[in-house]
């Protein structure tokens, strides 16, 4: 079964085709990084103009790849939550009416199970269940995926996602927009013991994360030094605050796998792509018997590959829409 998968929930326009859930046919990603690098962040006014103006020419390029044409495809997976109201509304207007113009079978797909069906891409060999970290630039999760479509979600933020606390440390160092990766860049170069951050707890619930209170120390730090004129070494707090950020992540999620007995962990997400996140989990799964999966890194980040592949679980668990589908800025990942 063909599927063109359809994303725009942010700043990445794309579209692809993937066969039987798996098996990618093309993959193109227009990104608008570079004009939302002007504003320190996406502009969502601006990045729904994007989207319209490139989502013609990104679904003619994937159909192009793949060689194919609309003919050949079985079903259209769009993404419609959640994400930038006004930019998911492009991807879904646009699904909704080439479905409804060519009889094509229309499938609705939240963001963050897309995030998570990256890795039946990269992990041919993966199958639910299993315990997902799926880190963001909008939302840290612990969930578990009982089924393709059936998850539950342990353990989450109170505040800030990782993502957005990696992009606003790396903003007040002066890193363009979206600073996680140079961040994380910048960190191999650092001691990540150079400064003590602290590492938030939520009481009472132990899978839940909270990012904000590192955030504002780690610009505390910045800004403190600045006033005292004062040197900072920049590769030591990109490394101290990844370290923080990544234990605090790693030992929730170990926590949940211990709890909850089971040993087949998978992260998902942009910050997914973190060197430190994945050799810290690598090196504690391999110690504690634990079979880890992660996305390939060109697969961390909001493409439509994922789309398509996700598509394809929720067409067989029967999840199809009509031409009234909505989009929505938030939706659980439970409810799909
Ligand atoms: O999943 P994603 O591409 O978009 C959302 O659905 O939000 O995630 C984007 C987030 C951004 O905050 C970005 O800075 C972060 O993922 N990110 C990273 C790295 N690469 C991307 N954070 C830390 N280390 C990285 N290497
Ligand atoms: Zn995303």
């Amino acid at each position: 079964m063909k599927i063109l998968g359809i994303e725009s929930s942010c700043d990445e326009t794309a579209a692809a085709v993937v066969e039987d859930g798996r098996n990618v046919l093309s993959s193109v990603v227009a990104s608008q990084v570079e004009e939302h690098r002007l504003y320190g962040g996406v502009v969502p006014e601006i990045a729904s103009r994007r989207h319209a103006e490139a989502i013609v020419p990104v679904v003619k390029q994937a159909l192009d790849d793949a060689h194919l044409t609309l003919k050949d495809i079985d079903a259209i997976a769009v993404t419609y939550a959640p994400g930038l109201i006004g930019a998911l509304l492009v991807g879904v207007n646009f699904a909704k009416g080439l479905s409804l113009s060519t009889g094509i079978p229309l499938i609705p797909t939240h963001h963050l199970r897309s995030h998570i069906a990256s890795n039946y891409i990269s992990n041919p060999e993966l199958k639910p269940p299993f315990l997902c970290l799926v880190v963001s630039g909008g939302h840290s999760h612990i969930v578990m995926v009982e089924d393709y479509t059936d998850m539950k979600i342990i353990g989450k933020t109170r505040d800030d996602a990782a993502g957005e606390a990696f992009d606003k440390a790396a903003r007040t160092m002066g890193m363009p927009y979206p600073g996680g990766i140079e961040l994380d860049k910048e960190a191999e170069a650092g001691n990540q013991f150079a400064y003590k951050l602290p590492r938030p707890v939520v009481n009472g619930a132990p899978y839940d994360f909270s990012f904000s209170g590192l955030k504002t120390a780690v610009i505390n730090l910045i800004h403190n030094t600045a006033q005292k004129g004062e040197e900072l070494n920049k590769a030591d707090v990109c490394a101290s605050f990844r370290y923080a950020v990544v234990d605090c992540l790693t030992t929730n999620f170990l926590k949940a796998a211990e709890d909850y007995k089971i040993n087949t962990l998978v992260i998902a997400g942009g910050v997914s792509a973190n060197s430190l996140l994945r050799s810290v989990l690598d090196a504690e799964c391999k110690k504690r018997g634990y079979k880890l999966f992660m996305p390939d890194k060109s697969l961390c980040g909001d493409n439509a590959a994922m789309v398509g592949s996700q598509g394809y679980f929720e067409y067989l668990s029967g999840n199809t829409a009509e031409a009234d589908l909505n989009a929505f800025a938030t939706k659980s990942i439970e409810q799909g």
